[in-house]
């Protein structure tokens, strides 16, 4: 790809927003659309706060403004037919040729490329949020995606500074949606059954599994602890485990209730409104000074 071609960013909310920044950031040129012309103007008044070179970044509500397009990023509300007509929309504003990318949590690629033109361009890349800060990027092919577009897809990625996991092939919620799922689907049951409150729960997980998952990841670390322990423990748990198929009604009545955790000022915590962007802040730079440690340990 030319050093100056223009990535669009489709979708200016949460994701959009730190993906046109990381990659304004990496001397790339964007632009954001999105159809809510107030949200670009915050994200527009936001980012002229930060030192992104304002040069490189455009904010737009109409596709004819957006010129000479080699890539897409699709990062719209997660809802499979909304995602399907912007994918058809920006098909029809950019080259055959353009890298077409969606930033879907989980849903599949292969539906959602179902009526496109050019499917073999088309490639799921699972960003992480902060997008700027989180490394791993899921780049998942459906069956029509050409080879060629995972291998520019994990090329531009690289550039961004990003460490892109190829998957074999689109399953719902990919890799890493599927396994947090399956850990809340857990957490969720543990807490309905009375057998641990939720502070307790979140010491447990954080310094026990959480800190050598973040070192070793799980298989690496079964590896380390020995599979035969492994199986013998999971010969008599997983008749115990959780396996509903349907969502936790305790989760169902804390988002009825309007607890929606930090942005509503209560989720299984309080979160009073005025220690929320210092926290978000905090947590921000923890994560910065840790996957510095973790590239560190890695290079020795
Ligand atoms: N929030 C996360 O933690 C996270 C992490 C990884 C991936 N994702 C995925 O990224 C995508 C975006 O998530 P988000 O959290 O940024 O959502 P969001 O709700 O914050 O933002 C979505 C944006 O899409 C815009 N939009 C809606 N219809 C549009 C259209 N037709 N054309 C242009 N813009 C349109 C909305 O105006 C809004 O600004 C989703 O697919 C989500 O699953 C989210």
């Amino acid at each position: 790809m030319p050093q100056q071609s223009r990535i669009v960013v489709v979708g200016a909310g949460t994701m959009g927003a730190t993906l046109a920044r990381l990659m304004a950031s990496r001397d790339m040129s964007v632009t954001l659309l999105d159809i809510d012309r107030a949200r670009l103007a915050s994200c527009r008044e936001a980012m002229s706060d930060d030192d992104v070179p304002s040069s490189q970044l455009d904010f737009t509500s109409d596709w004819q403004a957006v010129g000479n397009v080699s890539v897409v990023i699709e990062s719209v509300t997660e809802d499979l037919d909304l995602k399907r007509r912007v994918l058809a929309e920006a098909e029809r504003h950019v080259p055959a040729e353009a890298l077409v990318m969606t930033n879907t949590s989980g849903l599949s690629i292969d539906a959602l490329g179902q009526s496109m033109a050019h499917p073999e361009r088309f490639v799921g890349a699972h960003f992480f949020n902060p997008a700027d800060v989180v490394p791993a990027v899921e780049v998942v092919p459906g069956r029509l995606t050409h080879a060629a577009t995972v291998e520019q897809t994990c090329r531009l990625l690289r550039r961004l500074g990003k460490r892109p996991a190829v998957l074999n092939k689109s399953v719902p919620g990919f890799v890493a949606n599927r396994i947090q799922h399956a850990l809340m689907r857990e957490c969720l049951a543990l807490l309905e059954q009375g057998v641990v409150e939720a502070e307790a729960l979140d010491d447990i997980v954080r310094y026990s599994i959480g800190v050598r998952l973040a070192i070793n990841g799980p298989l690496r670390q079964r590896d380390l602890n020995g599979l035969d322990t492994h199986l013998n423990i999971a010969r008599y748990l997983y008749s115990d485990l959780e396996d509903r198929h349907t969502p936790s009604p305790l989760l169902e009545t804390y988002v009825a209730e309007g607890r929606l955790g930090r942005k509503s000022g209560r989720g299984f915590f309080e979160w009073p409104a005025d220690t929320a962007e210092a926290q978000s802040r905090q947590e921000r730079e923890l994560l910065v000074r840790l996957l510095a440690l973790l590239e560190e340990s890695a290079s020795n």
